[in-house]
């Protein structure tokens, strides 16, 4: 999957993160065990990272809706260990890293399109860019 320009919210540092994750989703390959463990694990990072790093723009700006857009990334990390994890026991890999990614590509097009739109008017207005 390519980054399409109609995934940019227009707040630089966000977007940077965003093609990050996508970059990290996109590494996700049937592999070794430890091959997979190092894949999960750095798109574990680019999340937290991202994650962090947006929970902590609009905590400054004092965003209404914070409690909400935490669990969505929490539901996310939570959904990632599981994913792993199916992908760990799981005997023949193709298939189902083909699906992880699908699903995390999805995940991410809501995640930027739906959910971290409810925010770009609001951080504008605060004067971010
Ligand atoms: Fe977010
Ligand atoms: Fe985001």
């Amino acid at each position: 999957m390519e980054w399409d320009s109609s995934w940019n919210i227009g707040i630089n540092s966000i977007d940077g993160q965003h093609r990050n994750i996508l970059r990290a989703i996109n590494a996700l390959e049937e592999g070794k065990e430890q091959v997979l463990k190092k894949t999960f694990a750095a798109l574990e990072a680019y999340a937290r990272i991202h994650f962090d790093q947006e929970m902590q723009l609009l905590e400054r700006h004092q965003f209404p809706n914070l409690a909400g857009h935490y669990r969505e990334h929490e539901n996310f990390l939570l959904q990632l260990r599981k994913f792993e994890q199916a992908c760990l026991v799981a005997g023949d890999t193709q298939a189902l890293i083909k699906e992880v990614r699908l699903y995390l590509v999805n995940w991410l097009n809501v995640h930027i399109n739906e959910v971290d739109r409810g925010y770009v008017d609001f951080l504008r207005s605060k004067g971010v860019t």
